[in-house]
């Protein structure tokens, strides 16, 4: 058992070594070698592209034009790439750039561009010193691999490698540096903000075969601070002066070196990326911790459930007098009553039909990027699949709501199709549009540009409001589920209940167990999100969904249970509070996150993190109040055709 568990899992992670479809290698060659190669087709010119600049203390990206860096000339090759929506609504700005590298030609010192001010408080170098002192990071990719900046940490004999690279550093009063400032002894100058305006970009290729072409296996960068031209010579860092009136001019400049590297393949040339993120360790020991748990509950709940309701229904299917009838207890007296309709069956219909299109939504992608279709290298595809199975499982939502409201005893099918199409795509829709204001307001990259707007609308109208519509059709057409025992006219009094089984405390309890499960995965989730730290060990998260799935409906199950067992018949209301209140606790472990592991500042960043959490918690509300709820479902009808109703 543990053996094939284990053997499970390492395919799940070797599968993520792959990187599939599509991304065949790019080839490289100098001019002279394009003559002699078989390969024509090989590049010679090597482009550099600029993605937004964001930050851990602000959400608010900036893209590469807003800042008065040097600026690509509009007569080069290069231009800026084709972006999927994917990487698009979820905010990447991919542009050409200014930087000009031919193929294996070694570079030193060329000069880019010089910008000069007159004053300090010129509004472009204002703009360039806040946000240097905001700590905001430079994203750059060359052949469709992020450009790293390598440099080593204390207590560790590897270095450590990010996707993104400072534009300056700041040195506070106190003479506390930003992490960009330990690169250089000379960036020691305290209340000084200096300006990296020279970087080395350090590209290593893979030497092809005879007469094949290149292909390129690294790109890493150093950038350094330098108040004279040629940086190589200068002994001072590039300082933005203090005083108001002090002009000032910023010589931009660049080295270019083309190394060769053997012993990597070019299909694992992300590896030293990835690998240099720490934490995979910790995500083994997690996710076995959760299985044992899981396993752990799965036969407690196993055991009680089948013990006691095998003597339950022992006892009630042999009770024959009318005295013995008279004296039962527990949940079988409630048969009457057990599939009364609650109040506002259209709200649970729907949540719960949302509820399986997410779960089935989540479930595909997470499928498909286990296999490798949606690994980094296929830049927003992720986002993507996302999206568009989003959208067209709305056949799912539209079937699954209609079929349950029918049940329910629900008529008023109409309003029921239309709070499916547009309930929970409308409020998601609103806050992200509420959110995208308060980012045009800054004039952020990561606000949509209107044509991406437009078209997200047209998903939400043209196919996700249609496909509900057809789904709910069906729904509506078939008949209702028919429910195992009938249901008596006038309803049961219930009886008076402990304070354990009171829905409040119930909830709070049915979702602590799941919770506990994944929220190891969660953060590095969160990290992912927040912190720019690639995320790739999909299989983790895959079986991290099957985990909460299962946990969500045991725990469901059993509080449930025991519910019906103290006679009190409301269960569908509350197991779906049960498992939902799991988002109760993400959410309070996002704040936490918030304030003890991000260091966010200012009023629209925190409007910005909140924003998105609220839609992601409210997601997962009804993901996890579906599991339970469907769960209950089939377990009530379950037991109570099993026992004898006379
Ligand atoms: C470029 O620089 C690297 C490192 O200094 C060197 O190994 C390589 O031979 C140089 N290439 C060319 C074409 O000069």
């Amino acid at each position: 058992m543990w053996r094939t568990l284990l053997l499970c899992l390492t395919l799940l992670t070797v599968v993520n070594a792959f990187y599939l479809p599509g991304l065949a290698p790019t080839k490289f060659c100098t001019e002279e070698e394009v003559k002699t190669l078989d390969d024509k087709d090989c590049k010679t010119e090597v482009f550099v592209h600029v993605n937004k600049l964001d930050s851990v203390v602000q959400i608010l990206p900036y893209e590469y034009s807003s800042f008065d860096f040097c600026q690509p000339d509009k007569e080069s090759d290069d231009h800026d790439p084709v972006e999927n929506l994917g990487q698009v609504v979820f905010g990447e700005r991919l542009r050409a750039s200014p930087y000009k590298i031919m193929y294996k030609k070694n570079i030193t010192d060329e000069k880019l561009c010089t910008k000069t001010y007159k004053r300090v408080d010129d509004t472009k170098l204002k703009f360039l010193r806040d946000r240097i002192h905001e700590a905001y990071m430079h994203q750059w990719v060359i052949d469709n691999m992020p450009v790293t900046w390598c440099y080593t940490v204390a207590n560790s004999d590897q270095p450590f490698c990010t996707t993104r690279f400072p534009v300056g550093c700041y040195v506070t009063h106190s003479g506390k540096p930003h992490d960009a400032c330990f690169l250089s002894a000379q960036l020691s100058e305290r209340d000084a903000t200096y300006v990296f305006n020279h970087v080395k970009i350090m590209i290593a290729y893979h030497k092809g075969e005879q007469g094949e072409a290149d292909r390129l296996l690294r790109a890493q960068v150093q950038v350094a601070s330098c108040e004279k031209y040629p940086c190589s010579k200068s002994s001072k860092g590039m300082k933005i002066p203090t005083k108001k009136d002090d002009p000032m001019e910023i010589i931009y400049s660049y080295s270019v070196e083309f190394v060769e590297l053997e012993g990597v393949r070019w299909a694992s040339r992300w590896d030293y990326i990835l690998n240099s993120l720490p934490h995979t360790n910790i995500q083994w020991f997690s996710l076995l911790n959760s299985i044992v748990i899981t396993i752990f509950l799965s036969a407690m709940v196993a055991m009680v459930l089948l013990r006691s309701l095998h003597r339950d229904i022992m006892r009630y299917n042999q009770a024959e007098s009318a005295e013995d009838i008279q004296e039962d207890f527990g949940w079988k007296l409630v048969h009457g009553d057990v599939f009364r309709p609650p109040t506002n069956i259209m709200l649970l219909s729907v949540s719960a039909g949302t509820g399986v299109q997410i779960c089935i939504m989540t479930l595909v992608s997470l499928l498909f990027a286990c296999l490798g279709f949606l690994s980094p290298p296929n830049r927003g595809a992720l986002m993507t699949t996302v999206l568009v199975l989003y959208v067209f499982l709305g056949v799912v939502s539209g079937y699954v709501s209609a079929r349950l409201y029918k049940t329910m005893g629900g008529l008023r099918w109409k309003s029921n199709v239309l709070t499916t199409a547009f309930l929970f795509p409308g409020i998601i829709f609103g806050i992200f549009f509420f959110l995208n204001l308060v980012l045009w307001s800054y004039n952020s990259a990561a606000a949509i540009p209107f044509t991406t707007l437009l078209a997200l609308l047209c998903l939400w109208f043209g196919i996700s409001v249609p496909s509900t519509f057809f789904g709910a059709f069906f729904g509506f057409r078939r008949d209702p589920i028919s429910q195992p025992v009938r249901t008596n006219q006038i309803p049961r009094e219930i009886p008076e209940q402990t304070w354990m089984t009171h829905p409040f405390i119930s909830s709070l309890m049915g979702g602590a167990l799941p919770f506990g499960c994944i929220f190891i995965q969660l953060f590095f989730i969160l990290n992912s999100i927040w912190s720019g730290q690639m995320y790739y060990m999909f299989g983790f998260i895959f079986l991290a969904f099957i985990i909460l799935a299962v946990t969500c409906c045991e725990t469901a199950i059993l509080l449930c249970y025991f519910h019906l067992c103290s006679e009190d018949y409301r269960w569908w209301w509350r197991s779906f509070f049960s498992s939902g209140s799991t988002a109760l606790y993400l959410f309070l472990f996002t704040i936490h996150y918030f304030y003890y592991k991000l260091s966010i500042q200012g009023m629209a960043s925190s409007i910005l993190y909140f924003g998105y959490t609220f839609i992601m918690v409210l997601l997962f509300f009804v993901l996890t109040g579906s599991f339970g709820f469907l769960a209950c479902l089939l377990f009530v009808r379950k037991i109570y055709s099993i026992v004898k109703i006379d």
